[in-house]
């Protein structure tokens, strides 16, 4: 049987909640011009696609938008089975093995809005999906050492690390353990964080990662992390970061950990230090009525840069593989679920038990 004579196997959330995540089939589309059809192998899952799922993303709805169906989950890795017919000379040919960059449009520089509109898991539809088309710019080539499950973990985790760290130097700079740098990795052993530690460990830094399980930790030593810190058992933990650094503090902060963090990071923070923000896990919003210095007093005590982070720029992404490669870094898998499980793989990292990635095997 020809694939035209197939059809899409996909996950479709329409309603608030897991429980209502549905499977349906569609036609298999077939690629125009400048685009290519992809059989995708496997996804990995992001906190946002389960804050899509359950209805929590919703930064950029138009008010009084009614919810469309959509397919969920925006990273995946998959291999290009059909080229749409084009003037010109395709850039992927039948057999390429590609991952799927976050914002289809975001190519270089900065982000913009119209980039914003070109997410995948929304607005656009994902990857939760056995075949998807593709513009061929919104692609990036996988690494031929990593499985594809692994590959499935670079688009979102991987990049927004890459970035977290990389972001503000400029193409090309490698190594932050020249001048012996210190990057915390905050808060918790997800996606972003443990792509953050192997990172910040291939670039010679010392890397401090805190987590609430003692278990999540010792498997944060064993990826390399210099000092490691429950923030649970210790909620001073920006305390121990400045004794860590003899109170020098930490050159770069990846702040997933938002409102519960912010604050503890700007305390642990080094003079002319960089606080990437780039997730709320503690929380999206300050407690009421809580006086504390103004947010502009206290970057300015310690001349400290604070960079908000979407994703990146798909040759950061491009960059970032070379990188990958060089130190030979493997993304960690939790745990790979099958096509079936896709709302058990979602609950499952919802309830964070999971270190590093959880992935779904599609096909
Ligand atoms: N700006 C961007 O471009 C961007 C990109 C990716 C992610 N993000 C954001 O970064 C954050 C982390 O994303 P991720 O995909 O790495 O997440 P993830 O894989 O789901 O990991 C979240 C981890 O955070 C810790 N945690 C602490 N409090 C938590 C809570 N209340 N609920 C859930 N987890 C909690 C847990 O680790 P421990 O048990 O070890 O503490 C958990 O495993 C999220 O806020 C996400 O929206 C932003």
């Amino acid at each position: 049987m020809t694939i035209t004579n197939q059809q899409v196997s996909r996950w479709v959330t329409d309603q608030d909640g897991i429980e209502n995540l549905a499977r349906d089939t569609t036609p298999m589309p077939t690629p125009g011009p400048d685009e290519v059809l992809v059989r995708i192998s496997a996804v990995s899952l992001n906190y946002r696609d389960t804050e899509v799922v359950n209805g929590l993303y919703n930064y950029y709805d138009k008010p009084d938008q009614p919810r469309q169906p959509l397919v969920p989950v925006s990273d995946m890795c998959g291999t290009v089975v059909a080229v749409g017919e084009g003037d010109g000379e395709s850039k992927w040919k039948v057999g390429d093995r590609v991952m799927s960059t976050f914002l289809q449009s975001h190519l270089t520089g900065q982000v913009y809005p119209r980039d914003l509109a070109t997410g995948l898991g929304k607005p656009l539809d994902g990857c939760l999906q056995t075949y998807r088309v593709f513009g061929t710019e919104g692609l990036v080539r996988a690494p031929g050492y990593l499985t594809d499950e692994e590959a499935s973990c670079l688009p979102i985790a991987g990049v927004t690390a890459w970035m977290a760290i990389y972001g503000m130097e400029p193409v090309g700079k490698e190594g932050r353990g020249e001048e012996g740098e210190t990057v915390v990795v905050l808060q918790g052993t997800g996606g972003v964080s443990v792509a953050g530690l192997q990172i910040a460990k291939a670039s010679g830094a010392r890397a401090i990662i805190t987590s609430s399980s003692d278990e999540k930790l010792q498997k944060a030593k064993t990826l390399g992390a210099d000092h490691v810190i429950n923030y649970r058992t210790n909620p001073d933990w920006e305390k121990e970061v400045m004794r860590i650094t003899g109170e020098a503090g930490a050159d770069v902060i990846v702040e997933t950990g938002g409102a519960g963090t912010l604050y503890k990071s700007l305390d642990c923070i080094a003079f002319g230090g960089l606080i990437s923000c780039i997730g709320y896990v503690s929380g999206r919003e300050d407690k009421a009525g809580e006086a504390r210095p103004n947010l502009n007093l206290l970057a300015l005590r310690r001349t400290v840069t604070l960079k908000g982070i979407i994703n990146g720029p798909r040759d950061r992404f491009e960059e970032m593989c070379r990188f990958y490669e060089k130190h030979q870094i493997r993304p960690v898998v939790d745990r790979v679920f099958g096509f079936d499980e896709a709302a058990e793989a979602m609950r499952y990292l919802v309830s964070g038990s999971h270190f590093g990635k959880v992935v779904v095997k599609v096909a």
